[in-house]
């Protein structure tokens, strides 16, 4: 029978075999994927290891230190910060179309993981975070017809685009690729991984981005960043969060007229995705409570500047998608 222990223990055999005393690197996402796998690995190879995480600008409040600190900090595993914001605001300056802006994205994520990859490296292994489903369609990566062993040609990071050039096709590492996604919690959890990484809810690859319809720009990223950071606080502590598939904040680049005070305003609504699902395939809005969704509509509305309507999104998917954009 399946144990943790027992995968953990011949992972970590696997790896330090396969590996001998050559350099890994790895993508850090803060995921719950690539940070069991950062843990695996850390554990087998030590300093071998080179974790990197690309900041892009579009994570949630906070999160970006959170997750370097608990790293660095309380794992004591290092990590290779790359601040990366500006560099992808530009890429999608003036852009409204949410295709453009995902590859956009993802290609941009491909430059500056190859550039950092030879800053840091060399490197003679790549290590992903692939999953049994991830295996079973994979057109990210080649066979070597000699060896055997699966190479990265692509990077398999939630952004799924972008070759890699060829003096940079890294052999795989990929202990997880037996694993599907509860198994990995468990793996997770029973290597030491705190509760809020095991159950982090899905978050896309290109993030806020994606959920700030139309142009994005850094003063429309700080009002969705505060308005989220509300809705996260409020779901927290309605014991809603492990409950929900998703909870988040949308931005409309469009404006309505309120009053405040005796002031008109003209601003900004936010939309509130709240959503069930087993798999993201499909989903069902939520069913939360009116006096939930009073709360944090006050807060949004009294507390972020250029927010003054709160709507609650009631599509299921489908017909509608989970993310805006
Ligand atoms: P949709 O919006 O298609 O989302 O109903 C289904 C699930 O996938 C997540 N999602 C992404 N995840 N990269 C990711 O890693 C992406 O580009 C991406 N787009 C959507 C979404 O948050 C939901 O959980």
């Amino acid at each position: 029978t399946w144990t943790t222990d027992a995968f953990v223990e011949e992972a970590i055999r696997e790896i330090r075999a396969r590996v001998g005393d050559k350099r890994v690197l790895l993508a850090l996402s803060g995921g719950v994927d690539s940070s069991t796998l950062a843990f695996l690995l850390y554990r087998a190879i030590g300093d071998q290891l080179t974790c990197m995480f690309i900041d892009q600008g579009f994570m949630r409040k906070l999160e970006p230190e959170r997750l370097v600190k608990l790293f660095s900090e309380q794992f004591h595993i290092p990590v290779a910060y790359v601040n990366a914001r500006e560099r992808f605001l530009a890429q999608i300056q003036g852009v409204t179309d949410p295709e453009v802006k995902r590859k956009r994205i993802g290609h941009e994520f491909i430059r500056v993981f190859e550039e950092e990859s030879r800053r840091l490296g060399p490197f003679d292994y790549l290590a992903q975070g692939t999953l049994y489903p991830d295996v079973i369609e994979s057109a990210d990566t080649n066979v070597d017809p000699q060896t055997g062993e699966r190479v990265a040609v692509k990077i398999k990071s939630h952004h799924n685009v972008g070759g890699l050039p060829k003096d940079l096709q890294f052999k795989l590492i990929e202990p997880l690729r037996k694993l599907f996604k509860d198994e990995v919690r468990k793996v997770g959890r029973s290597i030491g991984l705190p509760e809020e990484i095991v159950l982090r809810q899905p978050f896309p690859g290109p993030g806020l981005a994606i959920r700030i319809l139309g142009e994005v720009t850094d003063d429309r990223l700080d009002i969705l960043r505060d308005a989220d950071l509300i809705v996260r606080q409020e779901i927290n502590r309605a014991g809603l969060y492990n409950e929900l598939w998703q909870a988040f904040a949308v931005l409309l680049p469009i404006r309505s007229v309120g009053v405040m005070g005796d002031q008109r305003t003209y601003a900004y609504p936010i939309v509130l995705r709240f959503v069930s699902s087993e798999d993201g395939m499909t989903a069902d809005w939520s069913r939360v409570s009116y006096d939930l969704l009073e709360t944090i509509s006050n807060r949004i509305v009294n507390e972020v500047r250029g927010i003054n309507r709160v709507v609650y999104d009631i599509t299921s998917k489908p017909p509608g998608t989970i993310e805006w954009e």
